[in-house]
Parts: structure tokens; sequence; C-alpha cells
């Protein structure tokens, strides 16, 4: 995780020519300065108590609101905005030009993914969201028919439609009732059979806050003869994990929550073992071998898992998500967990002493930064409504409250959703 620097970042600018501060405008001077304070963040690291306030200064939507919605949206972090506004600054003025670069951006964004993961760079594939991600393994994989494959009946649609959609192939999407307890893995190896060859998986649930140990699901799935497909979108960037150790199979996270980047940049993970079993889908001129050698007629997909990238990259967002990445790597990924865990815990409690039903489990082992709650009586969308005027920001999902902080809220951001909660009573 420390081998990501966002030194590129820098040389990327310095190497145009120093911009006249006669004609710097207040924008671009709040980026430079931003960029500056990105790399000051890395460089303070990492001895000592993490300084979430530093954090939480590289988080411009928090002067504003107390944001606690990073299970839907996250607010872009400043260096991912200030990165952004320099990319596209660059394309509006240079065209192409400086594309080498961009393109060596994104390999940075790779290693830093690979590192992010504990994944080796050649088993990452940067793609357009999760979506994209569970569809390279849900389309590519050798299906026979009579094959099946096992989810949980409340997963995001993403984790559902593109396994049903592969009836049309013979192949059966089992989709097991939760009952929101530990039994839970039981109940999912009890719908395995000898022809199950996957079971896909949300790492933390979207609607429950529920979440898994990858290496417990690993492990019970693999005993069973299947492979695991985990959706990370509600846990990378929050909780540590390891995959190679873990011995997840194939893994899919867009940016865009947990990891503070835009939306439409995402990653996918598919273990080195797995590669050549996958027919890759969308291939392009950017998954073939000697990939600017346009006129070959004859070509191989690159031996990684970059063979699944196929065309032109979201460069924008890409480098958005590289800052980001760049920000939360000069953070420990465990004091992150404890710090949201500590955030949420201290939600319950108070969601507690005022009625509130918090619906969650929140046991050690499946606590999460995701809190479902009701409000007895209470509309739910009446009540984010009149939060949201008190500028704090929640969702309402299957007919709950649902809060989810980051490290870099604050205790004054908690007062203001308690306060603003009891105004709503
Ligand atoms: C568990 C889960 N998977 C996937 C997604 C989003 O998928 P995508 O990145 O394809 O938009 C969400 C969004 O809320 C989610 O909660």
């Amino acid at each position: 995780m420390t081998d990501v620097s966002i030194a590129g970042e820098r040389s990327a600018y310095e190497s145009r020519p120093p911009p006249d501060d006669e004609v710097m405008d207040d924008q671009e001077r709040t980026m430079k300065s931003m960029v500056t304070q990105q790399i000051t963040t890395r460089a303070a690291r990492p001895a000592g108590a993490p300084r979430w306030s530093a954090l939480r200064a590289q988080m411009p939507a928090a002067k504003q609101w107390a944001y606690f919605d990073h299970a839907a949206v996250a607010p872009l972090s400043g260096p991912a905005r200030s990165a952004i506004q320099l990319w596209s600054r660059d394309a509006a003025d240079n065209g192409d030009v400086h594309w080498p670069e961009w393109s060596r951006r994104i390999e940075q964004v790779r290693r830093q993914s690979a590192a992010l993961l504990g994944a080796q760079l050649d088993e990452i594939a940067l793609v357009p969201n999760t979506t994209a991600g569970i569809n390279l393994v849900a389309e590519g994989f050798p299906w026979q028919a009579g094959d099946n494959v096992v989810t949980f009946s409340d997963e995001f649609p993403s984790n559902r439609i593109p396994w049903q959609n592969l009836a049309a192939r013979g192949v059966e999407c089992r989709l097991v009732e939760p009952t929101g307890t530990a039994a839970d893995l039981d109940r999912l190896l009890a719908a395995c059979d000898t022809r199950t060859r996957i079971v896909s998986v949300s790492w933390v649930g979207y609607a429950s806050g529920r979440r898994w140990d990858p290496a417990r699901l690993a492990e019970a799935v693999h005993s069973r003869g299947a492979l695991l497909f985990l959706d990370a979108i509600q846990g990378l960037g929050v909780f540590p994990l390891d995959v190679s150790t873990a011995g997840v199979d194939f893994l899919a996270a867009d940016g865009h929550k947990w990891l503070l980047g835009p939306e439409g940049a995402g990653i996918a993970y598919v273990r080195r073992d797995h590669l050549d079993k996958l027919r890759p889908i969308g291939l392009g001129w950017n998954s073939v071998a000697d990939e600017h050698d346009f006129s070959r007629p004859t070509w191989r997909v690159k031996p990684s898992a970059a063979r699944y990238e196929g065309g032109t990259m979201n460069t924008g967002g890409f480098i958005g998500l590289g800052a980001s990445l760049a920000l939360l790597a000069g953070y420990d990924t465990t004091a992150i967990a404890e710090r949201v865990i500590n955030y949420t815990e201290r939600l319950c409690e108070g969601l507690r002493k005022l009625d509130a039903v918090v619906v969650s489990d929140r046991s050690p082992s499946a606590a999460s930064g995701i809190v479902l709650f009701e409000m007895p009586g209470r509309s739910p969308s009446m009540v984010r409504r009149s939060l949201l005027e008190a500028g704090v920001v929640v969702s309402v999902r299957t007919g709950k409250l649902r809060v989810s902080p980051h490290a870099y809220n604050n205790d004054a951001d908690l007062d203001r959703f308690f306060d603003a909660l009891l105004e709503t009573t």
C-alpha cells in the first residue's frame, strides 16, 4: 500500500510551462494548493495517530454538509477534484499532446489498486463500474447447461441481474433469502450443490449493512467446490482486504463510494489462475498485446486482466480515482475501519436513545459503515428531506433510513445529525 505516490501527478504538470501568475485564476491557485496539500498529507504520514482533521480538510463537502451518505455516492475528495480539473484543462488546452502521460497515470492507478487489494498487477482490470466487473465474469465463465450460481435475494441488482441473465445459457441463479443472522452462511452453503460454480456476495450489504469476512466466505465457498465473487464496493476504502490471503477469486468495485473517487472509474480483480478460464468479453484495440499497432492483422489478448479494458479509458475519472487512492493510502485502513465502526456505534447508541430501531446487525463481526434504522411512526423520506434541509445527508433504502459515515466525519457532524433529527420529531 505504500508504493503509491502522487509524484506522477506532480510531474505531469511540472512539465508544462509555469503559469503566469497574472493569468492564474483563483480556481487554478486553489487547485495548485490542493495538490500541494495532498503531497504534504502523504509526506506527513504514518508515524503517530492518524490526523483525521487533515483528511477532513481534503473533503470540500465537509464545509457545508454533515455527509453520512458514502454508501450512495461519496463527495469527491479535494485531490480528486483538483486532479480532474487539471486534467480537463490539459485536455482542453492541449488535446492529446500529453496522452502518454495520462496513460502512465492510469497505470499508476493499476498499481495503487493492486496495492489496495494485495493483488498482482496483472490481476487488475480498470473497469467502468462494478456492474462491468461482474459481467466480465458472468459472461466469460465457461458455464455448462445445468450449472448454477448462488447469491442472496437482497443483493444490489448489479449482483443479481448479470447472473439471472445466464438463464438463456441454461445456468440457474439461486437466490437465498437472508434472515439477517449468522446462520445465513449455512443457508448460502445449503443452496450450493455439485453444479454450483460461483457464489457471489457483497462484502457489505447495501440495504442491510451486514459485513462478511471475505476469508471465511472464500473458505466456505471453496469447500463446496465453487469460486467466490466479492462485490466489494461497500467495503473497499474502509476495511482492510488482502485478496490473495483471503482467497477471493473475483472482485469488482466502483470508486465512487468509500474510495472517494468519481463515478464511472472502477476496479476489477481476477485471480491469475482464473484469467484463462474466462472467455474475454468486450475485446478491442486495448485488449491486445501491441495495442498501439493498429494495422496488425493478427492479435493475441494481453496476458493480464487488462485484456478486459477493450477501448479508450475514462481518463479523467481514473486520474481522479488515483488522487483519492493516494489520499486514502496516507491512512492505515485498519484505523479507518476502527474509526468508522466507532462512529456508526455512536450513531446507533444515539438513535436508540431516540427510540429509533436499528435494523442492521451490529455484532462486531457483522458491523460495517452502513446503518439502517427506522423511526416508528415517521416517514423515512420525510425525515430524510428534513435532515437535508438541516445540511445532513442520508439515504433511504428499502423503506429504511440509511446512514454511512466515513473516517473524516467528526463529532460536530454527529451533533448536527442528532440536533436535526430531534428537530424533526
Ligand atoms: C453492493 C453494490 N454493488 C454495486 C453497486 C453499484 O454498481 P455500479 O458500480 O455498477 O453502479 C452498488 C451501489 O449502490 C452497491 O451497493
